[in-house]
């Protein structure tokens, strides 16, 4: 039959094509899977790596990562530090906001802040409101004491703590006063007082104490704690005899710091960073203090 021999109809030959190109696709799918694992292969076989490269820095990654199971440092500013250091740190109230900082000096650099100050010890004084006088003010501050500043120091151990204490509060070394260094000897104290200077009583203030640092130079046996009469608003409704010890007292310890803020986060006068120096009742307290201020006196 003749019919059957004549041109194919469009989708006869459509379907002829197809028969060929259908294993030719599948050929083409199987030499690319093939050049793909080969690829594949290439480039994660580290024995196919000349330089061991990829190799190399997946262990020290891995390496990094034992010594430091936290985070790699960060890039830091012109002004930042390259690593992340640590200075411990125990909230010890937050009405006052008071920290303490355990070890923040050594015994070797307590020790050479009392030897550089023994010689220079003068009786204390105060800053007077109106109607003070040294007289009528006597008996409130009973310690000894040096003003010290760290340019004055040539052992350098007064500029390191100053520097450890700008970074602990983020405030400018600048803004803190000159060390204050203070000896306590036995029935020595600081009747309850603030750092701050309330401008109502003091007059009006260039500048004002923001925080007050106190580093304890020594151990004391008995008493010379620094104590927070007001702590958590206790005792201010009751007429407090500021010459008492209550509330919340800190042991002095050798070495360790304590930071307390004297104004809220507006700039006024914390009523509970009222404090003072609770007498020696055995043995001797030397105390190293910073007081901070909110901007660089003039
Ligand atoms: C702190 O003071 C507040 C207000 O007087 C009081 O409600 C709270 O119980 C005090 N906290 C402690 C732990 O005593
Ligand atoms: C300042 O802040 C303290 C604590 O948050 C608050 O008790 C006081 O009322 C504030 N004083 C002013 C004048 O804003």
């Amino acid at each position: 039959m003749k019919g059957n021999r004549g041109p194919r109809s469009p989708l006869l030959s459509r379907l002829a094509r197809e028969k060929i190109r259908l294993p030719a696709a599948l050929l083409l799918c199987v030499v690319f899977f093939l050049a793909g694992l080969f690829v594949s292969i290439l480039i994660s076989s580290p024995s196919q790596d000349p330089s061991g490269g990829g190799r190399l820095t997946r262990s020290r990654l891995l390496e990094l990562d034992d010594e430091d199971p936290e985070r790699s440092p960060m890039p830091h500013g012109k002004t930042g530090e390259s690593t992340p250091s640590l200075i411990p740190f125990q909230v010890l109230s937050w009405k006052p906001r008071a920290l303490y900082f355990p070890n923040f000096a050594t015994a070797e650099q307590c020790q050479t802040i009392v030897q550089k100050a023994k010689s220079r010890l003068r009786p204390s004084t105060l800053a007077l409101r109106k109607g003070e006088t040294a007289e009528n003010t006597q008996g409130i501050r009973t310690s000894s004491g040096t003003f010290i500043s760290a340019s004055e120091d040539s052992s350098g151990v007064l500029g390191q703590i100053e520097e450890k204490i700008a970074r602990a509060t983020m405030i400018p070394r600048e803004q803190g006063e000159a060390f204050n260094i203070l000896r306590y000897e036995i029935g020595q104290r600081y009747a309850s007082h603030y750092d701050a200077f309330n401008p109502a009583e003091y007059g009006p203030q260039k500048s004002q104490r923001v925080a007050s640092f106190l580093l304890y130079l020594s151990d004391v046996e008995e008493g010379g704690e620094t104590m927070f009469p007001y702590e958590n608003g206790s005792n201010m409704d009751i007429a407090y005899d500021y010459e008492k010890c209550i509330g919340l007292k800190v042991k002095p310890r050798k070495g360790d710091g304590l930071l307390f803020y004297s104004l809220f986060t507006n700039g006024t006068i914390d009523p509970t960073s009222l404090h003072g120096s609770c007498p020696v009742i055995k043995g001797e307290k030397w105390v190293a203090t910073k007081w901070i201020r909110d901007q660089t006196e003039k």
